[in-house]
């Protein structure tokens, strides 16, 4: 049965770069969304020209509310559910070793997994995130939790086992042997890659392989992974992990790592160069269903080889300022071509919001020293929280935004839940010139978006239950 929403519709049209993106900004104040009854993309536009073919879809009318792509989550840590906000780390290092792995490791009880996995996805809901990439728990039952009640759900996602071969005392209960690394990821891989359809192009669930950053791996492990990467690359799996986050000078992650690989970049690890002086040991990890999440302090060397390989930055503002990691810059990755999208990071991260993310992003970027700073434009932000993601998961062909087609992710906001929203949209000032009012009405919504505004979510057209 086809359907019809009813709502002020925004989205990025077509495939834009994220610098392209104000040009493809669309609105549409009086909108319409109309749904297949394969929950796909048929018509969005105005409300006057509906195509009479849907004379008889079923009409939601979410007035005066707002249609948006579902938010896309592209670093977010699931074994980190009850973890948002832990005091007494201090930066990434430290905070991983004395909040953190103890956290996850408390994933060990399956009944307190199970629990995780639903609040897990009580939370993506709540958040409007209808897809995302999970980095998982290192407990295989952990993951087939969390896969299955994600399923039973109807959310997507992208997930893998946290793959830690060494560590410290704390990380003790999430460590596995060489072989067990390898046995465990393959072994996820074939039970829920595509285990919803039986097919990775129509497929809600995926797997990625997921070393959890460097220096939770050996070079042993590296090459391992590099093997089964390779092995698994045509079934559409994905590869996930974290770089250059922390760069304090000597005890820094960034400077740890290679010294500790003797490499002369921190990318070098997952390219397959993770021999003393870049030499290559293995196979490389990186490509187009890769996601590297923070890539702060990246050299232009760095960025180039994302760019040349395809591979995205799940770019993360709310946790670089809880860890005290940084901020990207800007203006320098964008330039350097390489896709970027939104993660929360939660736990690194205290926020289940993408929204929450962009309007982070905002702040931290236009606060960048002289000509670094910037602006971001609003389209800018609705691309790395929607579009972005979605070419980040190399799905864009697939979800995040609402040409014709595509299958129909959508959240809808109404500010009528959240009275600051509300306010701020009825009563805030706009500029006498069209295009800057609608420009200045998305940054409002999306800053002033909360949980508490979103007021229906949708997969493949099909309502998501809270
Ligand atoms: N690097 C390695 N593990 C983690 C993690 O759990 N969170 C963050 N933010 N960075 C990491
Ligand atoms: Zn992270």
């Amino acid at each position: 049965m086809s359907q019809i929403h009813y709502g002020h519709i925004f989205h990025i049209a077509g495939s834009p770069a994220i610098s392209e993106s104000p040009g493809a900004l669309v609105s549409i104040p009086d909108g319409a969304l109309v749904l297949d009854g394969r929950g796909r993309i048929a018509f969005c536009g105005s409300r006057t020209d509906i195509p009479s073919e849907y004379a008889a879809a079923v009409v939601h009318d979410h007035r005066p509310g707002y249609l948006l792509p579902g938010f896309v989550d592209t670093h977010i840590h699931f074994p980190q559910t009850y973890a948002g906000d832990s005091y007494g780390g201090g930066q990434l290092l430290e905070w991983l070793t004395q909040c953190i792995f103890p956290a996850e490791s408390r994933f060990a009880d399956p009944v307190f997994a199970a629990a995780a996995a639903a609040e897990f996805c009580d939370r993506r809901i709540a958040a409007g995130t209808t897809a995302a990439m999970v980095f998982g728990s290192a407990f295989p039952h952990a993951q087939d939790a969390l896969f299955t009640e994600t399923q039973r759900r109807g959310l997507r996602i992208v997930s893998g086992r946290g793959i830690q071969t060494v560590g410290p005392d704390s990380a003790g209960p999430l460590l596995t042997s060489e072989d067990d690394a390898i046995r465990l990821t393959r072994a996820e891989i074939d039970r829920w890659h595509a285990a919803d359809t039986g097919d990775v192009d129509t497929a809600l669930l995926h797997v990625a392989v997921v070393p959890r950053f460097a220096l939770s791996v050996t070079t042993e492990t590296l090459k391992n992974l590099g093997d089964l990467y390779d092995s698994v690359r045509d079934r559409g799996v994905y590869m996930h992990t974290h770089l250059n986050e922390n760069n304090r000078p000597g005890t820094g992650e960034v400077d740890v790592t290679k010294s500790t690989y003797g490499v002369q970049s921190y990318l070098d690890t997952y390219d397959g160069r993770f021999l003393p002086g870049s030499a290559v040991g293995g196979a490389s990890l990186l490509g187009r269903r890769t996601v590297l999440a923070h890539a702060v302090h990246c050299t232009d060397a760095e960025l180039a080889r994302m760019a040349e390989t395809g591979t995205s930055i799940s770019h993360c503002p709310v946790s670089q300022l809880f860890l005290g990691s940084g901020t990207m810059p800007w203006r320098r990755t964008v330039a350097s071509g390489v896709n970027l999208s939104a993660g929360t990071d939660f736990g690194g991260g205290d926020e289940w919001l993408i929204p929450r993310v962009l309007g982070d992003a905002f702040k931290v970027h236009i606060s960048e020293d002289g000509d670094a700073g910037t602006s971001l434009h609003p389209a800018e932000l609705l691309f790395l929280g929607t579009l972005g993601g979605a070419r980040a998961l190399d799905m864009e062909h697939r979800f995040g935004n609402f040409d014709a087609g595509k299958e129909a992710d959508f959240v809808v906001v109404d500010p009528a839940r959240t009275p600051a929203l509300s306010a701020a949209l009825t009563t805030g000032i706009r500029s006498a010139e069209p295009q800057l009012a609608r420009d200045q009405t998305l940054f409002a919504l999306l800053l002033g978006l909360r949980e508490s505004s979103v007021a229906a979510v949708y997969v493949q057209g099909r309502h998501l239950n809270p």
